[in-house]
């Protein structure tokens, strides 16, 4: 399996409730490595524009709200396989459908305020990653 990088997000339910560790300790657990993280205030432009494919669903507007409610963390995420992995590590978007060991079974609070957002594929965590880092800040 090839080394990836992917893109975390901590989410305001996370940072609000002082989890930022307990969320990296999985990560860390899962073999993953934190190879840029920063804390930031994201703007409504950065959370509509991140987003912006879910732009026509019900729920974009709560999204947005929630997204720039408090600090996030952002992180590149590196590893074997990277992008599932951390997928796994997540689990189901719903925490009532997440299994047993993953972050979002854990501290999920609801399917909008689940913990952290992860990647998808190849080319979105490249997108994802470009949005909040510059080259020189992930250091592998
Ligand atoms: P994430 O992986 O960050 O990608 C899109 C997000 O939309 C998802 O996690 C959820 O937090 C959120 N989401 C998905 N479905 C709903 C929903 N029904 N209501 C509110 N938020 C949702």
């Amino acid at each position: 399996m090839a080394l990836e990088r992917t893109f975390s997000i901590i989410k305001p339910d996370a940072t609000r409730r002082n989890l930022t560790g307990a969320v990296n300790a999985m990560i860390e657990a899962a073999g993953l490595r934190i190879v840029a993280q920063k804390r930031v205030h994201m703007t409504r432009a950065q959370a509509e524009t991140f987003y912006g494919v879910h732009k026509e669903r019900p729920f974009f507007g709560e999204l947005v709200d929630f997204m720039i409610s408090e600090p996030v963390v952002v992180q590149v995420l590196e590893g074997e396989g990277a992008i599932a992995k951390y997928r796994d590590v997540m689990g189901a978007t719903n925490p009532a459908n997440a299994a047993d060991g993953t972050i979002r079974k854990a501290h999920a609070l609801s399917v909008g305020e689940n913990t952290v957002h992860g990647s998808d594929a190849p080319e979105t965590a490249a997108i994802e990653i470009a949005q909040f880092f510059a080259g020189n800040e992930i250091v592998g």
